[in-house]
C-alpha cells in the first residue's frame, strides 16, 4: 500500500477510523438549506463557492477522520456532453447519447467542464478542519457509469436479467461506449489526486448485476486498470463493487488497497477470506431504529474486525431519514471502543 501519513488506511491509532458514505447529504439539516436555494443538483456540484462548504459540513458537526468531497458519479456522464437531471423521488435521468460523436469529444473540453470539481478539491484540503485527514476522491465503477449512460436512470434491483440480455443487444456499440467510459475515469481521476484528492473510492455500486459470465469482462478487468492508474498516481484505492456476489475472487483478481462492504456480506466469513483492510458493512437502516439495537450492531462489526484493519463506514449511503442524534451515538460507540 502507499504510505500516506495519516491515512485511515495506516491503522496506527487506537481506535478506528470512520467516516459515513453521502456523509455530506440530506440527513442535514444545513445541506437541505443549501440545497433548497440550489434546485439544479449538477450546477451545485459546479459550484466551487459552495461545494467545499458542503464537503465540510459533516465534519464541522461530527468527528469524522475524512472528508469525501461533494460531488456525484454522473459528473463523468455530464463531462462527456450527457445531460443530467434529477426528479424528486425518481433519482437521475439521463440523456440520450450519440456514442459515435462521443468517442470524437477532446479530453480538454470535457476537463473544462469539470474543472469546479477540481479547484473545490484544491480549496477544500487546504482547509484546516483537513489537517491530518483524508480527502477522499472518487469515481464511479466504469460498470456502474455504462449501466447509467446506456440506460439512462437508476436500474432498480428487480431486473437483472436484462442486464444480462437485452443490454448488450448492440455489442460493439457499448463496447466502444465502455472504453470511452474508462479513459475518462482514468482522466477524472488524474485531475482529483493532483487537485489533493488523498484516497480514490471506485463506487460499483451496480456490480451485483452482473452474472458471473460477464464479471471479469464487465467489473474486474476495467477496474483492474483502473486500480493500477490509481496506485501509478501514488494514492490508496478502496474498492465498493455493491452486491458483488464474491468479495474474495473479486479482491484476488483486482487487489485494491482496502475494500468497502455492502450489508449483505457476512463480516465473519469475509474476514477469514480477505487480508486487506476492510470498510463498511452495517446496514444503514439501523441508524433509524433505537440506541440500543445501534450500540449492538456496531458493536459486533468493531468486535468482528478487532484485529483487522477496519475503516468504519456503513453497507451504503447514509438514509436521508436519519436522525443527527444517531450519528453522533455512532461516533462515540465506535470511538470509545476497546
Ligand atoms: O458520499 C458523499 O457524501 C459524497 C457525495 C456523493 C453523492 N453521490 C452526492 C449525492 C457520492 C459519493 C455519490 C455517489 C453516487 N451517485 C453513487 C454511488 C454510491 C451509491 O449510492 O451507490 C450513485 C449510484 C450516484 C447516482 C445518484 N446521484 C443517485 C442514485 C442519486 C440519488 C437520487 C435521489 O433522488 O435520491 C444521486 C443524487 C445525489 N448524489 C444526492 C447526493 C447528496 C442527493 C441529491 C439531492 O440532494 O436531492
Amino acid at each position: 500500500m502507499t504510505p500516506i501519513k495519516n491515512c485511515i488506511l495506516n491503522k496506527n491509532s487506537k481506535t478506528n477510523p470512520i467516516w459515513i458514505m453521502r456523509q455530506a447529504g440530506r440527513y442535514l439539516p444545513e445541506f437541505r438549506k443549501i440545497r433548497e436555494k440550489n434546485k439544479d443538483f449538477i450546477n451545485l456540484c459546479l459550484n466551487k463557492n459552495i461545494v467545499p462548504e458542503i464537503t465540510l459540513q459533516p465534519l464541522k458537526r461530527f468527528n469524522f477522520d475524512a472528508a469525501i468531497i461533494f460531488s456525484d458519479i454522473l459528473m463523468i456522464p455530464y463531462g462527456l456532453g450527457q445531460s443530467v437531471s434529477f426528479s424528486k423521488g425518481f433519482g437521475p435521468r439521463l440523456n440520450n447519447i450519440d456514442i459515435n460523436s462521443m468517442s470524437k469529444i477532446k479530453s480538454e473540453k470535457f476537463t473544462n467542464k469539470l474543472i469546479p470539481i477540481y479547484e473545490s478539491i484544491k480549496i477544500t484540503s487546504k482547509n484546516t478542519l483537513l489537517k491530518n485527514k483524508d480527502l477522499i476522491g472518487f469515481v464511479g465503477g466504469p460498470w456502474t457509469l455504462l449501466v447509467y449512460m446506456n440506460y439512462k436512470m437508476s436500474p432498480g434491483e428487480e431486473n437483472p436479467s436484462f442486464f444480462n440480455n437485452e443490454f448488450f443487444k448492440e455489442k460493439y456499440l457499448i463496447d466502444k461506449l465502455f472504453k470511452i467510459i474508462i479513459n475518462y475515469v482514468k482522466i477524472h481521476i488524474t485531475h482529483q489526486v493532483k487537485s489533493g484528492a488523498t484516497i480514490i473510492q471506485v463506487f460499483d455500486s451496480w456490480a451485483g448485476l452482473l452474472e458471473e459470465k460477464y464479471r471479469e469482462k464487465y467489473c474486474y478487468e476495467p477496474t483492474i486498470e483502473i486500480i493500477k492508474h490509481i496506485k501509478s498516481l501514488g494514492v490508496p484505492a478502496i474498492c465498493f463493487p455493491r452486491g458483488i456476489k464474491n468479495y474474495k475472487e473479486f479482491v484476488r483478481n483486482v487487489k485494491p488497497d482496502a475494500i468497502s462492504i455492502d450489508y449483505e456480506v457476512n463480516p465473519k466469513k469475509i474476514l477469514n477470506e480477505i487480508d486487506i483492510p476492510i470498510q463498511g458493512g452495517m446496514d444503514p437502516k439501523i441508524l433509524l431504529g433505537d440506541k440500543s439495537d445501534l450500540k449492538k450492531e456496531a458493536n459486533k462489526y468493531l468486535e468482528i474486525f478487532k484485529d483487522h484493519p477496519y475503516i468504519f463506514n456503513l453497507g451504503h449511503g447514509i438514509l436521508p431519514e436519519t436522525k443527527i442524534e444517531m450519528v453522533n451515538e455512532l461516533i462515540n460507540i465506535v470511538k470509545e471502543f476497546k
